[in-house]
């Protein structure tokens, strides 16, 4: 027998969940072959959706970029609340079922099916599903080996996710001790994350985009803001139109919002965290125009990144259809409206037709999260 070597030596050293699946995938693709697939759903509970996250596969994706709802999957909903996996060896079970998600599944010759409930303490996080197209893989021997495999996935997932979730609740809480009365309430942060993840989406394939980037831009969307913890009161909650020289000041939220993150960051020793350059470049570029003329550094066209050119589209479409200290709540048709004037010229045009084209998705946002005051 050749010397034990730890293949998975490389896991705590990978910065990305998606190249860890990797390592785990590999593993286990050494030992049963005839597994074709893990991927792993995340669930967001206020809009019940599960959106796919990452995934490995031996032969093409059906699932990629990808978003249902998970009550319309009695069978995943009853996985979620009881918190105990499912193994389905005969996937013929859901023929009678019609769903778009087992469709999808189906067309790529899967026919055994294992699905785990990601759960921290009590809250559930999304679920793991492995695949393949051999019927009844998932035999005793099968699931007493990679069952632990499985476990170490869900738990680097919900490392990943403590750690922005702290970042995120940190921020808020600096903003609410900055400015007693926060003009951008939370329901702004939910709602412009939701719109910035249906852009995303919608122009994924254009730009590339891949699941767990998606997801990345979705959680940090809430933080491009937080330059607004060093400005003062009187002219954020100013009710009237900023002179020249309060918008100069109001202006530097962007390069203020970078050295707070960057601060945070380090002293919570999170400098290695995934994605942090997605972070800073939402916070940063996030009023960046496509012709130029935006600030702080008058980037032009696709030199403002891809994801500060989302945010800016879900930001300035909430900024319009809120009231705000120094304006009143604008209707849809009139933000549509000035979304298409100044698309192209100050706007991603491909952002802003990934939005305007789902007006059902940001009605069904709107009136989940309403403005409490
Ligand atoms: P905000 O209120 O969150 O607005 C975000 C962005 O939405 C604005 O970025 C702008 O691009 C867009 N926006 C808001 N209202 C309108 C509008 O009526 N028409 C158009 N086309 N776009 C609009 P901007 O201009 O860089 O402003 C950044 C921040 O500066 C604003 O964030 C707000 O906090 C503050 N601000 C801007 N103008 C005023 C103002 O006249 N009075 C006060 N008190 N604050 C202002
Ligand atoms: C379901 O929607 O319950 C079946 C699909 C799957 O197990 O992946
Ligand atoms: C999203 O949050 O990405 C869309 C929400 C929905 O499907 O209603
Ligand atoms: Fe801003
Ligand atoms: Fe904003």
């Amino acid at each position: 027998m050749p010397p034990y070597e730890d293949k998975l030596k490389q896991i705590t050293r990978e910065e990305l969940i998606t190249n860890k699946l990797k390592l785990v995938y590999q593993e286990i693709k050494l030992k049963f072959n005839f597994i074709d697939r893990i991927s792993l759903a995340l669930y967001d509970a206020e809009c019940d959706t599960l959106t796919t996250y990452i995934h490995c596969t031996s032969n093409g994706d059906p699932l990629s970029l990808y978003q249902s709802r998970l009550s319309d999957s009695k069978s995943l909903q009853e996985i979620a609340k009881t918190g105990d996996p499912r193994i389905v060896n005969d996937m013929s079970v859901f023929d009678s079922v019609k769903k778009r998600h087992s469709d999808r599944i189906k067309k790529y010759g899967f026919k055994s099916s294992y699905t785990y409930p990601i759960y921290n303490k009590n809250q559930f996080y999304g679920f793991i599903f492995i695949n393949s197209t051999q019927l009844n893989a998932f035999t005793d021997d099968v699931l007493e080996q990679i069952t632990p495999l499985i476990h170490l996935i869900a738990a680097f997932t919900v490392i990943e996710f403590s750690i922005i979730n702290t970042l995120t609740s940190t921020v808020k809480t600096a903003l609410v001790m900055s400015h007693h009365r926060d003009p951008e309430t939370g329901e702004h942060l939910d709602r412009m994350a939701r719109y910035s993840r249906l852009i995303a989406m919608g122009v994924a394939r254009q730009y590339n985009l891949n699941d767990e980037t998606i997801e990345h831009i979705y959680l940090f969307a809430p933080l491009h803001d937080v330059g607004k913890i060093a400005i003062p009161d009187k002219i954020l909650l100013k009710p009237g139109k900023l002179t020249f020289e309060e918008f100069e000041l109001m202006k530097t939220h962007t390069s203020k919002g970078l050295e707070i993150i960057n601060t945070i960051l380090d002293n919570y020793q999170l400098d290695g965290m995934q994605h942090t350059a997605i972070l800073r470049s939402i916070i940063l570029s996030h009023h960046e125009k496509m012709n130029g003329k935006g600030y702080p550094d008058g980037l032009v066209a696709n030199e403002i990144p891809i994801a500060a050119r989302i945010i800016a589209v879900a930001d300035v479409f909430d900024a319009l259809t809120s009231k705000r200290p120094y304006k009143e709540a604008w209707s849809n048709d009139e933000a549509f409206a000035e979304l298409k004037r100044i698309s192209n010229d100050e706007l991603d045009a491909d952002c802003v037709d990934a939005l305007l084209k789902n007006r059902k998705v940001i009605e069904r946002i709107q009136s989940l999260f309403v403005d409490s005051e």
